[in-house]
């Protein structure tokens, strides 16, 4: 039997040099997590959830953040709201400025006024929301402009909201497979663009509409498309400092990719977070600076 070490960082066999930047984190344990009703085909609320293990596998994966170098905050979970610890969805923040989250299912409704309360603490300036969005799980934020999705949960109406209370262009994205119904499940961004390297990201084709596949491809001709496979074990909802990728450990053929690009690989088991359609990304919101 092999038994994989979620701490092992697996080295890259490509010359292509990557550099990691320090960032900052913000999780929120799953002292509440349950799956109780179902808004995503993930989630089944008859099958049981090992809280204990669930716990442990997100304090697995915060350390893998601090053993890398990075600050991760931790913001305190509220009672009766199981889904929050998919920090990804409490808003989306880009270089001092915050733009709050507003849910699409209120079952979620609470923890918007929970984060935003948290980044307005960080010194942070909150836009409110007045259309619907799910923070970070449907705004990836490059270092030139942020990727926006829309189709099952962040109203496109959000996009040029959220363009204007961040200041970055806005790219809209449109999603059709509801098994990927946030843009965090459909994209992985791998380099920022941040840096000395141009932005590089992964993603899933059959996600997306016709014209926003076009729309990938113009804009990120080298970029990484992943197998139906590694998508379907949310091996997109990936987060990376530019060289480090930590990634569901299931997403194996996506990890050799990654290798063979230049990025150290660092896997973590996610198992129980996965039963509610959520993995790495989703637990992660980052402060963009
Ligand atoms: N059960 C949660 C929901 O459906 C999962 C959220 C996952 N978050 C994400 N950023 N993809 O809302």
């Amino acid at each position: 039997m092999t038994i994989i070490d979620t701490r092992t960082r697996l080295a890259p066999y490509s010359t292509t040099r990557r550099q990691a930047r320090t960032r900052h984190y913000v999780m929120c344990a799953p002292t509440h997590f349950a799956v109780e009703y179902a808004i995503n085909p993930w989630m089944d609320p008859t099958v049981p959830v090992d809280a204990e293990r669930a716990t442990m596998q997100w304090d697995l994966l915060r350390h893998a953040f601090l053993g890398l170098g990075h600050r991760v905050d931790v913001i305190s979970p509220v009672a009766g709201q199981p889904d929050m610890v998919f920090a990804a969805n409490g808003g989306l923040t880009v270089g001092g400025r915050s733009y709050g989250a507003r849910f699409r299912h209120s079952q979620r409704e609470d923890e918007a006024e929970a984060f935003a309360d948290f980044l307005r603490a960080q010194g942070l300036d909150v836009t409110e929301p007045t259309h619907v969005n799910e923070g970070e799980g449907d705004f990836l934020a490059l270092r030139s402009m942020i990727l926006a999705g829309t189709g099952f949960r962040t109203s496109l109406e959000a996009h040029i909201e959220a363009a204007g209370a961040v200041d970055r262009p806005v790219v809209s994205l449109e999603l059709v497979d509801p098994r990927f119904y946030h843009l965090d499940t459909a994209i992985a961004v791998l380099d920022d663009g941040g840096g000395d390297s141009p932005a590089d990201i992964a993603y899933f084709p059959g996600a997306f509409s016709a014209h926003s596949r076009r729309t990938l491809r113009e804009l990120f001709p080298d970029a990484v498309k992943v197998s139906e496979l590694d998508a379907l074990v949310l091996g997109l909802n990936a987060v990376s400092d530019g060289l480090n990728v930590v990634l569901p450990v299931a997403a194996i053929e996506f990890a050799e990719t990654l290798r063979s690009r230049g990025y150290v690989t660092v896997p973590v088991e996610l198992g129980e977070l996965l039963k509610s359609g959520g993995s790495v990304k989703c637990c992660t919101m980052e402060l963009h600076a």
